[in-house]
Parts: C-alpha cells; sequence; structure tokens
C-alpha cells in the first residue's frame, strides 16, 4: 500500500462558509485515497514518511467547472467588446486554427501544465468543434493529472465560415468522438451543445437523447447577456425564458452545467433549482465581457447548486484563486446595485465555491472527507508580511487576492502527486 502523508496548517471547507483548521495536522492518504485530517498521526501510520510542509497551508486544490480550451492563447486580448461582437470578432477565429493538430498539441501541452501549476485538478471544459484536437486536448489532461470532464463543441448555425459544422458532420463526428474517448481514464465526455444560437433544433434534439441514452453529463451556457437572450427568444419564439430551450431537448437535469446565468431570474433560477442544474458563475468573464454582475448570492440562499469557473478566455486569468476573489467582487457589486440590500460572498464561502462545490459536480464528498480520492496543494504564503500573526482563516482570504508567484509548492490529483515547485525549477 502506498501512504501519502503530508502535514502542515490543513484548512478543509466541509460546508458552505465553514473552514476545518488543523494546525501542525496530518492528511493521510492510502493509495491515493483520503483517510483524514489528524492532529497527531495515528499510531498506525508510525514510520510513514511525512511530507512536512512546516506552515504552510495544505489545502484542497481546485475546480474550474467552465473553461474554454482553444481560447487560452487570446487570454487577456481583445477585452473590449460585447459577447456576440466578442465571438465573432475573437474566439471564433481563435478557434478556427484548431483544424491544425500540431498548433493543438503545443496549446493544450501548455495549458495542462499551467492548471497544474495553479492547483487546478478538476476541470470542466470546452474544446472546439475539432473532434482530433478534442482527443488531443485530452490526451493531454490525463498526461498532466488534470480530471475532470471534456467537450467536443457542437455548433451547427450561426458560427463562421471556418468554424462550423453541417447538422450530420456535427452528430457522426460527436459519435466517432465518443468511441474514441472509451481509453481515457481521468478525462470523460460531456456533451457540449456551444449555446442555444449554435444549435439547430435537430441537433439539439439529437445530443439530448444521446446523452440520455449514454448517461453523460451535459454542459452550455445560460442567460449571459441581454442581446444573446433577445436573440434565443427569438429562435424559440414557443419558449418563454432561455432554459426552456435546453430543457425542450432534454438537456435539463442534475448533471447539467449552464455557465453564468448573470440575468436568471427568480423563474429561470427556480428552473435550476427544481432540476438540481449547477449554475457556474464566472465574474471575471462577466466583468471583462460587460455581461452584468451574477446575483451570486441570491442563488445560494435559495439553495441552487453554484460553483466557479473562470471561463478563460472571456475571463482574464487561468487561476481559481482569482475566480474566488472575482466572485466576491460581484456579490459586493451586486450588493451596491441593488441598493446595499444584499448579502455578500465571504473568504470561506468563496472558497468552499472553488473547492468542494465544483468536486461534488463529479460526485465527491466535501473538504478532506474519508474515503474521496487526494486532491490538495500546498501553498506557502511564508514570503508575505503579516501585520500581526494571521489566523489561518484570515492567511486563506489573503491568498484569494494576492498572487504569489511560485507559492503552489505541490499538487496532489485523483491520489497522485502531479507538480512539485522542487522538481520543476
Ligand atoms: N457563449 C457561447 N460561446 C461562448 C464563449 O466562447 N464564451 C462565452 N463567455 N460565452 C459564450
Ligand atoms: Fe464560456
Amino acid at each position: 500500500m502506498a501512504l501519502t502523508v503530508l502535514k502542515g496548517t490543513i484548512v478543509s471547507a466541509p460546508a458552505l462558509g465553514r473552514l476545518e483548521v488543523v494546525k501542525g495536522g496530518y492528511l493521510v492518504a492510502e493509495d491515493g485515497v483520503v483517510r483524514g485530517v489528524f492532529s497527531a498521526l495515528p499510531e498506525r501510520y508510525a514510520g510513514a514518511a511525512v511530507e512536512d510542509f512546516g506552515d504552510a497551508l495544505v489545502l484542497q486544490s481546485l475546480a474550474d467547472l467552465h473553461l474554454h480550451a482553444p481560447q487560452y492563447p487570446m487570454m487577456a486580448v481583445g477585452m473590449d467588446l460585447p459577447l456576440l461582437d466578442w465571438l465573432n470578432t475573437y474566439a471564433f477565429p481563435t478557434e478556427a486554427r484548431y483544424a491544425d493538430l500540431d498548433y493543438a498539441r503545443e496549446v493544450y501541452r501548455r495549458l495542462a501544465r499551467d492548471l497544474v501549476e495553479n492547483g487546478t485538478t478538476r476541470v470542466c471544459m470546452f474544446s472546439s468543434l475539432h473532434r482530433q484536437a478534442t482527443r488531443i486536448l485530452m490526451e493531454e489532461l490525463e498526461r498532466a493529472g488534470v480530471t475532470g470532464y471534456v467537450g467536443k463543441v457542437n455548433m451547427d448555425r450561426n458560427g463562421a465560415p471556418d468554424l462550423q459544422e453541417t447538422t450530420e458532420e456535427s452528430m457522426a463526428e460527436t459519435l466517432r468522438w465518443l468511441e474514441e474517448c472509451r481509453d481515457f481514464r481521468l478525462v470523460k465526455p460531456m456533451v457540449t451543445p456551444r449555446f442555444t444560437p449554435s444549435c439547430t433544433d435537430e441537433l439539439m434534439d439529437f445530443l439530448g437523447k444521446l446523452a440520455a441514452e449514454r448517461g453523460l453529463p451535459v454542459q452550455s451556457h445560460l442567460s449571459e447577456n441581454r442581446a444573446e437572450i433577445a436573440w434565443v427568444a427569438e429562435l424559440h419564439p414557443d419558449c418563454g425564458q432561455y432554459w426552456e430551450t435546453y430543457a425542450k431537448y432534454g438537456l435539463w437535469n442534475a448533471r447539467t452545467l449552464m455557465a453564468h446565468c448573470v440575468w436568471s431570474d427568480e423563474r429561470e433560477r427556480r428552473a435550476m433549482k427544481d432540476a438540481g442544474v449547477t449554475a457556474v458563475h464566472c465574474a471575471d468573464s462577466n466583468q471583462v465581457l460587460c455581461s452584468g454582475v451574477a446575483p451570486v448570492r441570491a442563488m445560494l440562499d435559495e439553495g441552487m447548486k453554484v460553483a466557479l469557473g473562470t471561463d478563460v478566455a472571456g475571463g482574464s486569468s487561468l487561476s481559481m484563486f482569482d475566480a474566488a476573489a472575482a466572485a466576491i467582487g460581484a456579490s459586493k457589486s451586486r450588493r451596491i446595485l441593488d441598493g446595499g440590500e444584499t448579502g455578500l460572498l465571504n473568504a470561506a464561502e468563496a472558497w468552499y465555491l472553488a473547492t468542494s462545490a465544483g468536486a461534488a459536480f463529479f460526485g465527491a464528498a466535501p473538504g478532506f472527507a474519508p474515503g474521496g480520492a487526494l486532491h490538495a496543494l500546498v501553498l506557502d504564503d511564508s514570503r508575505l508580511l503579516q501585520p500581526h500573526p494571521l489566523t489561518p482563516e484570515e492567511r486563506l482570504e489573503r491568498c484569494l487576492y494576492v498572487r504569489q508567484p511560485g507559492a503552489v509548492r505541490a499538487v496532489w490529483s485523483a491520489g497522485r502527486k502531479v507538480f512539485s515547485a522542487e522538481l520543476s525549477t
């Protein structure tokens, strides 16, 4: 049996708004499966090799539940347009390049490594419409040790001349891609209609049936931008609200992720809650693309499932620490816009959303629950000055805001050490 024993200031998020802290604690995994967090090493592990990180924070690694892999090279470029213009001007031409498989390999290898170095070990990710490049993306994620779901994007209308499939191509390529996915261990396929304007009714119907038949999860975009919502209403006059264009085709259930939901009103949010759909809040992207300020506090108060995403490259950072800080910022903007009436998201809540809430989509229990695969990172914040001796909770809060190059010292994903700063220098 392989034992992993990590010693440090162990902080986990077992529930929304609650942090569990064990100073000088031991996080133990057997064969990559968490056995517990202990204040003293249990007798049965006596003699085990301990990786002692001193006072550094031992944290859960992060889950990015929405990003666009092919857009990574254009991150923080072209941040001056609203969604629909931004897609046509920047995103679609960038994605069209992934017909070139050498280019795909180069970008995706780098992306996978950068995710791990930022402490992100679980993802739900959009590829482009290209089947082969999507497979390359999955290979590179798996090679780097990133786990999760990847979607070959479906888009058979309103794309660009070099970024659109026929309906038949989209269906056939999706089926072929699913065949090719069988051998992946850590990275699995996810049904991915880009968003309603990108997919004909025939394609949506096919994808809904495919997801149901094969028990596949689904990801898409919902109510991100007001022009988009108006367009969807024109395309589907029979649907009272945007979400119904997904529900109509069976793309609306407890294994569905919907990115953004900026403009989802109480009725749309109720439909998400009733179906168990997860809203993926991408606060940075919502600001970059001037989409709006999502009511993240209201979503949580109403009992909806909420996770966080970077939405690279609508979002301008690959770091989920930034995504968590942006979510807190969005809750503050929402409060200002609501006349000071709405509550804020605090650091413990944002941390829960960035870790445990995302992990929940993969069926993982929150925090470092015994029985779960080890997903962890070590964060060394010792180079920051302290105004007074900070508590671990205060240290974690500041780590959401202050980027510290090289502070992530080591990362474990699915039980395996996938990054070590010592080795990487
Ligand atoms: N809606 C449809 N496609 C996209 C995309 O690539 N990024 C974002 N942010 N929204 C979208
Ligand atoms: Fe997106």
